[in-house]
């Protein structure tokens, strides 16, 4: 048998269960010597010496014993920790973690103190003396008068103010089974609906329209002052007469088409362009725009609790009412028609969509 194999059997003798057999040396430990290392207490009190200490005999204790590394009144000697202060600290950048602002258990307080303070020369206190020091710790936090004794009858009376801030910890019952679930990575939902397109919503800021319409509006400062609400005298179709202010403008209902069940339905069809923004009936809401119950023949910029952009709020101070001419020349260019209004949108190209539209403007108007 070479070297080697000697001791691959002997490492696999050694990890096999017999090895966990007694190997005859030492005895059981005796309950006295367990007792001795048995030392820890738990937040319902068990494990507690009996014994008493109260705030004035823990203050002497403490000044002799503690304060040389943790401060006469807790705040940390140097860069020794500090026991107390730091309530209200621990949303902080820098949190102050103190007996006081975040230990959740007297017990813990009492534990770590009776097995592990003074440092350097741990368990040499008695468990009285852990008492006192204790109590002194409740007093230098605020939480307990000068004349408070502590004992192992009223230890579990005490409450630390984080007790709450700590939970337990459901990770595994509650985030793993959520997250853990096989990913679905192919025809995940049964059909997809396209209802608006960028390019529609007019998203994508247009640099080089955006400098046009700069540089088309500096040479127009040059130019005497035009009327915000007049129709772009681009647009042939809808010139605007010079007189035609909105004031004196009549609201015009007899030319209005007439409502046609088939139009509407083709108009409600053309109001999913405007869907993303706007919703009218009973429910509607002011969302990217604003509510358009009543908007055909009703004053611009009126809606209540709509921000409207600064353009539009003066065409609606100036009387401006959406006609049917008014609306018509607004909706087939939002911006060409009203410079400096926040409707981003495009515009409706076909004049009979926008028949269409209005006619179910007015139809589902609520
Ligand atoms: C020689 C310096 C020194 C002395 C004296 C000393 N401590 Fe400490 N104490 C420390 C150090 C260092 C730590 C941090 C230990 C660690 O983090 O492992 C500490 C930690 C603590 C903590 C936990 C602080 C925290 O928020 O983590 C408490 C409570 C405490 N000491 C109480 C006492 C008491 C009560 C006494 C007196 C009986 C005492 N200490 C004496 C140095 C000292
Ligand atoms: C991208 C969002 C958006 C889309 C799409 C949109 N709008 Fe608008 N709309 C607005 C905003 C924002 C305003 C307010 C304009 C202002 O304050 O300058 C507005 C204002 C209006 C007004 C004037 C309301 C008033 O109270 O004076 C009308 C009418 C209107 N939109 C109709 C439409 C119609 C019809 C469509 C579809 C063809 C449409 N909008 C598409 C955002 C949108």
């Amino acid at each position: 048998m070479s070297r080697f194999l000697k001791l691959a059997l002997l490492a696999s003798t050694m990890a096999s269960p017999l090895a966990a057999e007694p190997l005859g040396l030492g005895r059981p430990a005796t309950p006295e010597e367990v007792a001795v290392w048995d030392i820890d207490v738990r937040p319902d009190g068990l494990g507690l010496p009996e014994g008493s200490g109260d705030v004035a005999t823990g203050d002497g204790i403490y000044t002799e014993k503690c304060s040389a590394c943790h401060g006469v009144f807790g705040e940390g000697a140097g860069r020794w920790p500090v026991l107390a202060g730091g309530q209200g600290s621990l949303t902080d950048a820098r949190p102050v973690k103190t007996v006081g602002s975040y230990w959740p258990y007297l017990s813990t307080v009492f534990d770590y103190v009776h097995r592990a303070m003074p440092f350097g020369d741990a368990q040499s206190l008695t468990d009285d003396e852990v008492y006192a020091i204790t109590a002194y710790l409740l007093y230098l936090n605020d939480e307990v008068d000068e004349d408070f004794v502590l004992s192992s009858e009223n230890f579990t009376e005490a409450r630390l103010p984080n007790e709450e801030g700590f939970v337990p910890d459901d990770r595994m019952e509650i985030e793993f089974p959520a997250f853990s679930k096989e990913p679905c990575m192919t025809d995940c939902k049964p059909e997809v609906e396209i209802t608006m397109r960028a390019a529609v919503l007019d998203v994508t800021p247009e640099e080089t329209a955006a400098k046009e319409a700069a540089e088309k509006a500096e040479a127009e400062t040059t130019e005497p002052a035009t009327e915000e609400a007049a129709s772009d005298p681009t647009t042939e179709e809808a010139p605007a007469p010079e007189e035609a202010t909105a004031e004196e403008t009549p609201v015009e209902v007899a030319e209005a088409p007439a409502a046609d069940p088939a139009m509407i339905k083709a108009g409600e069809k053309a109001f999913r362009k405007c869907k993303s923004c706007h919703q009218i009936g009973a429910k509607a809401k002011n969302r990217v725009g604003p509510v358009l119950n009543g908007i055909v023949d009703g004053p611009a910029g009126a809606v209540e609790g709509f921000r409207y952009s600064k353009a539009m709020e003066a065409a609606g101070e100036e009387g401006l009412v959406w006609s049917h001419d008014e609306l018509s020349a607004f909706l087939a260019d939002p911006k060409g028609y009203m410079k400096g209004t926040k409707m981003s949108f495009r515009g409706v190209r076909k004049e009979e969509d926008i028949d269409a539209l209005i006619a179910y403007l007015r139809d589902a108007s609520e």
